[in-house]
């Protein structure tokens, strides 16, 4: 077991997320929720844990974004950042610090930290021609440009990176290319720019990741992919309005011209983890503390991200602070693979996504983090899906880990006044499972130092089952009324597997375990009381510490289950919302055209203007909807196929085109006069064919 002892302390990040819009359950799963359970769990170990997050608020995208809504990136991620940090809390996540990058220590820290590599004569300087947009006048870094993957044919792949192949890619490889900003096709223009010259560290890089061989397989795929390809250098500059500004003196000593150039994203931003830290550092009022997670050997730094910032975390990042020499090198990143949603990529453009301040409207936290721990893309992308998600939930935490606590509750309040019960003379089955219950904490520990979340969730569980099957067998129902001996060691035990679970159950679900440590009236004081100097929280929950003549707070309920509908509801909402979007996977081709008509054809058709006054699903019929819909002339019923693609509420008041002279039918008995027109995409998706005429008016 690969083990944390040897380091003092653990310095733990999530990757910064862009403050360009919502988190949704891809991010959670992806870098967040394992490293809070991971910070948790070593918090309780008795680890001295630093967990440092915060919101990455410059980049291309948050630019796009102030455009589309005609508004500046600063008041985007005004807006945004304080949203994200609020969320993230609502879900429990403990950073120690969250800042954000537009701040004035960050700019600093930043430009300090890149002085000192370009003391050392790090960078390189490149003059070459890259893309520009005349109408915008502006250069097109990154995502302001779009174009057909050289790769996979792809035709809206990013300057910086094709989301449909996942190749990296430069604006000057894109087949086409156009600007997002004005659909302008780009000019070349020549710029200069400063490089990291990653070849320059392909040695080291090599030597240090192969003494990392313990790392998680899909990250060391990727690494050393990359290291086989070679290493290329990589602009740390930008010709953009947004970012923190390149220092004037040593750029114009390197023959750039500082105007209008700012440092890439990708340079500052995981810089924003040291100096998140120093803004920790300084709000503790021990300013100079952050040099001791960050610059001391015996911190084991641990990034947990995404596996689309794998290159960035492993060999960027990495290089950067080699070339720094005062800085710690990542001890490991346990990158994960991605989340998908029902079965499909998510896709925020698409609305194929959770969002995760939406969820909490609706459910508890705890039950997110239960269902998503116990499927993360460890080692390859897997699946969220709402049946999955009900059902872990009632059959799981209601019915195994809920029922178990709250009849061994009840019990101890109806026979034992709701005090502790002693235990006397146990029995084998009392003895038996005292000691399988103090490998636990062991056991799960061992899995989370191992990164291997849904297995420590697992066994969280299975104590549950433990304590259920013990409950059943040891028959605390008969001893109650034959054997008051026997019966109080049964709910003494089941009573110590709680309170265990109170502490085990804490990194995955710290909501539920603080209810549970109520009703058990355990502080944490009590949880490490009489332990021996040397034993955590975590090492004594498996010790059976609840003393007998303990009293016990009322018992409560800890999940409820969820209903079929409450559900329903949830996939309805992305199936609503997705109908908006884009095509999923693949294009189909249209159907085939149809036979040539002579005008005249075409004339007895008479088509009008309508507005939908009101649409009704059609009972017992999935795909039919009845609309009322208002011609002007009259107002007319007319039985549509639509159901599966539009909400009856974002069909009422849209004005339409109707074939009005289509002889009358019955549909299920309803009759239907008339057709709606839609137009279907090559995903199958429709649309409703609009118009802005006056009901009534003749279409032709
Ligand atoms: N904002 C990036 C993303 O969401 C992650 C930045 S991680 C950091 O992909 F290291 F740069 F901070
Ligand atoms: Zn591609």
């Amino acid at each position: 077991m690969p083990s944390t002892d040897h380091f003092k302390r653990l310095l733990v990040t999530s990757a910064l997320p862009y403050a360009n819009g919502a988190i949704h359950i891809g991010h959670i799963a992806g870098a967040y929720l394992p490293a809070d359970i991971y910070c948790r769990y070593n918090r309780m170990k008795g680890r001295d844990v630093l967990y440092i997050c915060g919101s990455d608020e410059h980049g291309v995208a948050i630019m796009i974004k102030a455009r589309q809504e005609g508004t500046t990136p600063q008041a985007i991620v005004d807006e945004i950042h304080p949203l994200i940090k609020s969320t993230f809390k609502d879900f429990g996540m403990s950073f120690d610090y969250y800042g954000r990058t537009s701040s004035d220590t960050h700019a600093q820290t930043t430009t300090e930290f890149f002085r000192a590599l370009n003391a050392k004569d790090t960078f390189v300087t490149k003059t070459d021609e890259q893309l520009y947009d005349p109408e915008a006048g502006i250069f097109l870094a990154d995502r302001f440009v779009v174009g057909t993957c050289p790769n996979c044919g792809h035709e809206n792949a990013y300057g910086d990176q094709c989301e449909n192949c996942g190749t990296s890619l430069s604006p000057l490889e894109l087949i086409e290319p156009r600007s997002t900003l004005t659909d302008a096709t780009p000019e070349l223009k020549e710029t200069t720019h400063w490089y990291l010259p990653l070849g320059d560290f392909q040695e080291r890089l090599e030597t240090w990741i192969a003494s990392h061989d313990d790392w998680k397989h899909n990250v060391l795929g990727q690494v050393k992919s990359w290291l086989a390809d070679g290493l290329r250098d990589r602009a740390i500059t930008r010709d953009v309005p947004w970012g923190i500004p390149i220092p004037e003196k040593e750029a114009r000593q390197a023959g750039i011209n500082p105007d209008g150039k700012v440092f890439y994203v990708w340079f500052d931003a995981p810089i924003g983890y040291i100096s998140a830290t120093r803004e920790w550092a300084e709000s503790v009022g021990q300013p100079s503390k952050w040099k001791t997670y960050w610059q001391q050997d015996d911190t084991k730094l641990v990034h947990f991200i995404g596996k689309d910032n794998i290159v960035f975390h492993c060999l960027m990042f990495p290089a950067m602070l080699m070339a720094h020499g005062d800085y710690v090198l990542p001890e490991d990143v346990p990158a994960n693979e991605f989340l998908n949603l029902e079965g499909q990529k998510l896709s925020t453009s698409r609305g194929w996504a959770i969002w995760l301040h939406e969820y909490l409207e609706d459910f508890p936290a705890d039950l997110l983090r239960y269902t998503l721990a116990s499927t993360f893309p460890e080692a390859k992308d897997s699946d969220f899906s709402w049946k999955d998600f009900q059902a872990r939930v009632n059959n799981e935490l209601a019915d195994v880990l809920g029922n178990f606590v709250n009849r061994t509750m009840t019990f101890a309040h109806r026979f034992f006044d709701g005090v502790v019960p002693p235990l006397s003379n146990p029995g084998g089955m009392d003895l038996d499972v005292i000691a399988q219950l103090k490998e636990f904490p062991t056991t799960i520990g061992a899995s989370y130092e191992q990164y291997k979340f849904r297995e420590g969730v697992f066994h969280t569980i299975n104590l549950a089952r433990i304590g259920n099957r013990y409950f059943n067998d040891t028959e605390p129902w008969k001893s109650a009324k034959s054997d008051m001996e026997k019966c109080a060691n049964t709910i003494h035990v089941s009573l110590q597997i709680c309170a265990a679970l109170a502490t085990l159950m804490e990194p995955v679900m710290p909501f539920s375990a603080a209810r549970l440590r109520t009703m058990l009236n355990l502080d944490s004081e009590y949880r490490s009381q009489d332990t021996a100097s040397t034993q955590s929280i975590w090492d004594h929950a498996g010790s059976c510490y609840l003393e007998s003549g303990h009293t016990l707070n009322p018992a409560e309920i800890l999940f409820t289950k969820i209903e079929d509908e409450a559900v329903q509801r949830q996939i309805d909402i992305l199936a609503q919302r997705s109908s908006d979007a884009e095509p999923v996977t693949g294009d189909k081709s249209f159907a085939d055209g149809k036979d040539e008509i002579v005008y005249d054809d075409f004339t007895r058709l008479d088509l009008r203007v309508g507005t939908i006054l009101s649409a009704v699903k059609v009972e017992g019929a999935d795909r039919l909807m009845q609309l009322e819909v208002d011609l002007g002339f009259e107002t007319r019923q007319i039985v549509s196929g639509i159901a599966e693609h539009f909400a009856q509420e974002e069909l009422t008041g849209q004005q339409v085109v109707v074939v009005v002279n289509l002889a009358p039918r019955k549909i299920r008995g309803l009759v239907s006069a008339g057709m709606v027109l839609t137009a279907e995409n090559r995903d199958g998706s429709l649309r409703l064919v609009s118009s802005t005429g006056e009901n009534g008016a003749v279409v032709s």
